[in-house]
């Protein structure tokens, strides 16, 4: 594998845009970014004391299909990454990873196709360690240190979770840490918000819901999700 490490960058996926396909994995790393990239075509904030990473690889064999096992995947590296720090982090469907509540880490994934099959697989994560975020943030986003992570250190943070995203995770795994199954969750459509009961996660990684009883799939790219608070405030939207 071949690594690239940054103090700043505008953006570790612009960079990893700009590489060209090979074989080995490339991970680029960068302490801040400039020109950060969130889902939904949004800005993220990337400032000094958060882990900013992108990882290209270059699958042989990954039918687009099956790409959903990059996203729950990677999702378990970041998952394994806090636990070792003494967080106790979950997943909000399908790619957002809380502790308390609260994001503490982003995934933006690109892949490119070759016919059926994922050629390119571009991942991108961004991990709050001691970073802070405006005052209007702080009831939605946290970062490693006030989640109360121990021994951490953006190196021993980086090199944890460079080393977890070269083992593979399976859906199940995945599908243990997921806050969302079997409970009350709000779905964005467009301008359309609907309540409905997450019921469970298909093998392509779709989302089994109950709309006033119809069952339907839905797929991460079609909708944002949002959780509903829990007793006291049943029904207030937190994230
Ligand atoms: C989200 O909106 O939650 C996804 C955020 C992904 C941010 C990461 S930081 C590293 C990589 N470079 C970017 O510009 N974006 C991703």
């Amino acid at each position: 594998m071949k690594v690239y490490e940054f103090d700043s960058l505008p953006s570790t996926n612009d960079f990893a845009d700009s590489l060209p396909s090979g074989s080995e994995d490339i991970y680029i790393i960068a302490k801040r970014q400039t020109d950060g990239h969130g889902t939904k075509g949004r800005s993220f904030l990337s400032a000094e004391g958060g882990l900013y990473l992108t990882k290209l690889s270059f699958p042989e064999n990954l039918p687009a299909s099956a790409a959903f096992l990059i996203m729950a995947s990677t999702a378990m590296a970041v998952v394994k990454t806090l636990e070792e720090f003494s967080l106790a982090p979950k997943i909000k469907w399908p790619n957002d990873i809380l502790v308390n509540g609260k994001k503490i880490c982003g995934i933006l994934i690109k892949n490119t196709l070759s016919g059926e099959k994922v050629s390119r697989s571009m991942v991108g994560i961004g991990l709050n360690i001691f970073n802070e975020f405006p005052e209007e943030l702080s009831s939605i986003a946290i970062n490693m240190a006030e989640a109360g992570g121990k021994n951490l250190s953006f190196s021993a943070v980086k090199n944890a979770l460079v080393s977890a995203l070269q083992k593979e995770y399976s859906l199940e795994e995945y599908e243990r840490y997921l806050c969302v199954l079997g409970k009350k969750v709000f779905l964005l459509e467009g301008e359309e918000k609907k309540e409905v009961f997450a019921q469970s996660l298909t093998e392509d990684g779709r989302l089994k819901v109950n709309e006033n009883g119809e069952v339907r799939l839905v797929s991460a790219g079609e909708v944002s999700l949002r959780l509903l608070k829990e007793v006291p405030d049943e029904g207030k939207e937190i994230l």
